[in-house]
């Protein structure tokens, strides 16, 4: 079989690539582990930027999203038993967030391709890649049983942090950057209404909440707690009472409901570089995490896949390979400001487990500040929505293509 670029990987990264590409007339073929259930079930973040809005909407992915997305001009920053707002679309020209779950976006891009009748395979095993360094680089993989073998143009790696695009890359060619936190988050869905009109960020004596959620009806809200937790610590009663501890303030009162989810993860901060050998590209999570304070994973990789897709075109057009060439240092430059973003907003609302006095009068300090100042202020909206990772992709000192 042949194609012009085999993606592996239909998580965000992936799926929403594919569709960039149909869009621009080139094939590709989607291989995913997991079952298509599986994949559709994945509880993860929700908060999107405008850029991210813009390439689902411009990929023909928006419709629901459009529909049922939520709009949101700020966010809640609570320290000190007081809660504070960051007006994010006042401190940014105008820009705003969208509360959209990344499942709903899997589910939208699964069902539009395979509408469309794309080939999108589910619960392929054994997969690798091949010869990434020749102009024919190919991808084997096990399919209902037998074995297959896919030639492919250029291969993308959108196959997650687990995935096994990144070890194509040869060890001497990869630089890893690394970063562990002692916390993990534990994550709650509920069939209960918000209480909160936004997304609240708290730091307490207790540990770190997050207040978010997904629609009218439905709440999401995580409590810090440490890497290894088993969940299995965690009845409904003893959540409620802990979010509740932590989230207080005057005149606000948690509504409560059935926990339809609960899950920890762990928290690290993560990039591989370069993101591209020969033709093989890696996109999102294969080639870099953050924590989730902040909720750039799912944008980083979307813009991953909106760069990765105009070059792919402007190559298959013209043959030119300049933004190909160009495609790593780009991303990258975009993703150290989303890690440095994440790893201080990580820093700045979590309880360290042995917590140093110093340390702590740091964070509230910092905290008083980010709301006493306007230049603080700004400096966390811009972040938060977007606007300065875009910045960063034409950032004075930004290599120009080779
Ligand atoms: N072969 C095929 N598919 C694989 C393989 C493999 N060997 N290994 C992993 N996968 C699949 C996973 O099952 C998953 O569906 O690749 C997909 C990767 O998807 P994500 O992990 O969602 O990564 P990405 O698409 O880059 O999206 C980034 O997801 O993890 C969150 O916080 C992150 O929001 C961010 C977003
Ligand atoms: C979420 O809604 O799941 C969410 C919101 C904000 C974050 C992380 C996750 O920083």
């Amino acid at each position: 079989m042949r194609t012009q670029v085999g993606i592996v990987g239909a998580g965000p990264a992936g799926l929403t690539l594919a569709q960039l590409l149909r869009a621009e007339g080139v094939e590709s073929v989607v291989l995913e582990a997991r079952s298509r259930d599986y994949v559709e079930h994945r509880i993860r973040a929700g908060v999107l930027e405008q850029g991210t809005v813009d390439t689902l909407v411009g990929a023909g992915a928006g419709e629901r999203l459009r529909r049922e997305g939520i709009v949101h001009h700020g966010i809640g920053l609570q320290f000190g038993g007081e809660r504070h707002r960051v007006p994010l679309s006042q401190l940014t020209g105008g820009a705003a967030i969208v509360i959209y779950g990344q499942t709903e976006i899997v589910k939208d891009l699964i069902a539009i391709r395979l509408d469309a009748g794309d080939p999108l395979h589910f619960e392929v095993e054994d997969v690798a890649v091949h010869d990434v360094e020749s102009d024919r680089p190919r991808i084997t993989y096990v399919h209902e049983g037998r074995p297959q073998e896919l030639e492919c143009d250029l291969v993308a790696g959108c196959d997650g942090f687990h995935g096994v695009c990144r070890e194509a890359i040869p060890a001497a060619v990869l630089t890893e950057f690394w970063r562990e936190y002692p916390y993990g988050w534990l994550g709650v869905l509920a069939h209960a209404a918000p209480a909160h009109g936004e997304v609240v960020y708290c730091n307490t004596e207790r540990g770190f909440a997050l207040l978010s959620l997904r629609s009218p009806e439905v709440s999401r809200l995580y409590l810090q707690c440490r890497p290894d937790e088993d969940v299995g610590e965690w009845p409904d009663e003893r959540i409620w009472e802990e979010l509740e501890a932590r989230v207080a303030v005057p005149g606000y009162t948690l509504n409560r409901g059935p926990i339809a989810e609960k899950g920890v993860t762990g928290m690290r901060s993560y990039v591989a570089e370069p993101m591209r050998h020969g033709r093989l590209f890696l996109a999102g999570d294969a080639a870099h995490i953050v924590p989730p304070t902040g909720a750039k994973g799912l944008n980083l990789a979307i813009s991953d896949v909106t760069l990765l897709a105009e070059a792919i075109a402007d190559w298959h057009r013209g043959g030119k390979a300049a933004l190909l060439d160009a495609y790593s240092d780009a991303c990258l430059r975009r993703v150290w400001r989303a890690e440095h973003f994440s790893w201080w907003m990580t820093s700045m609302l979590h309880r360290p487990p042995d917590a140093d006095p110093f340390d702590l009068q740091l964070q509230q300090s910092q905290l008083r500040y980010v709301v006493q100042s306007e230049a603080q202020a700004r400096s966390l909206a811009e972040n938060y929505v977007g606007v300065a990772g875009a910045a960063a992709l034409t950032a004075p000192g930004a290599r120009t293509p080779a």
